[in-house]
């Protein structure tokens, strides 16, 4: 039997295709092989916020929320994990500007690797204030230092932002800070910590990769 040259150039794709395939699928896979050591989506009813905890030192609180915020023109219309859970945002009506309301994570402890911060948000609005986050020593009685920090609109979409966090650190706040005007609802949503560098953010300073959803 003979083979026509089509079906061997032919054959020849099929190959290469599925060569393809298996070389995304592994290097997708290992992107994703480290399972994160603190994981929150604001889902469970049971643990609405994965143990963050509303400072004291603040102006106001973060609120769990699904669906739209109460506001138009301002905030997500739904989660980022599904579509059809929770996240939490700050409400930006009936504040004053540079109005704080900051979440303190849970405490860990320190390693002595860095571990990798990922996290969604949402800033849509034409007074958006700014959004940062902190890391802290509970050790070293000196204050927190921000890590990451983002200012105005963004647009009517998540983006997801992922920070080193240096080793010595135990705990993060997140902080929204209140902008000019109500049209300022920033949320936030699936936070993860996951042991090592975050990808290609081997530096210090400001690093965040824009995917959009
Ligand atoms: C914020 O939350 C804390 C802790 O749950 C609570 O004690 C405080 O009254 C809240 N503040 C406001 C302004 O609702
Ligand atoms: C928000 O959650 C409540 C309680 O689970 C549910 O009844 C409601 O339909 C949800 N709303 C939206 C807009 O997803
Ligand atoms: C405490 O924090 C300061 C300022 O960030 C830093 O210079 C110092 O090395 C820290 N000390 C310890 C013991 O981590």
């Amino acid at each position: 039997m003979t083979v026509s040259a089509d079906q061997r150039i032919i054959g020849c794709l099929m190959a290469a295709v599925g060569l393809l395939v298996t070389l995304l699928c592994t290097l997708h896979g290992s992107a994703n092989s480290v399972t994160p050591e603190f994981q929150c989506d604001f889902d469970e009813d049971m643990d609405p916020f994965c143990g963050f905890r509303q400072s004291t030192d603040d102006n106001f609180n973060w609120t769990r929320n699904n669906g739209s915020t109460p506001s138009r023109d301002t905030g997500p219309q739904h989660d980022h994990t599904t579509g059809a859970g929770y996240y939490i945002f700050i409400e930006a009506s009936m504040k004053g500007p540079g109005y704080k309301a900051s979440m303190i994570s849970p405490s860990f402890i320190s390693l002595n690797i860095p571990r990798c911060l990922r996290f969604a948000y949402h800033m849509y609005g034409r007074t958006v204030g700014t959004l940062q986050i902190s890391s802290q020593n509970e050790g070293n009685s000196t204050r927190s230092k921000v890590m990451w920090s983002l200012t105005g609109d963004q647009g009517d979409q998540w983006h997801v932002a992922s920070q080193t966090v240096p080793a010595e650190t135990t705990r993060f706040v997140i902080e929204g800070v209140r902008g000019s005007g109500a049209l300022g609802d920033i949320a936030v949503d699936d936070i993860t910590l996951t042991p090592g560098y975050c990808g290609s953010d081997i530096r210090d300073g400001h690093y965040n990769d824009q995917l959009s959803m």
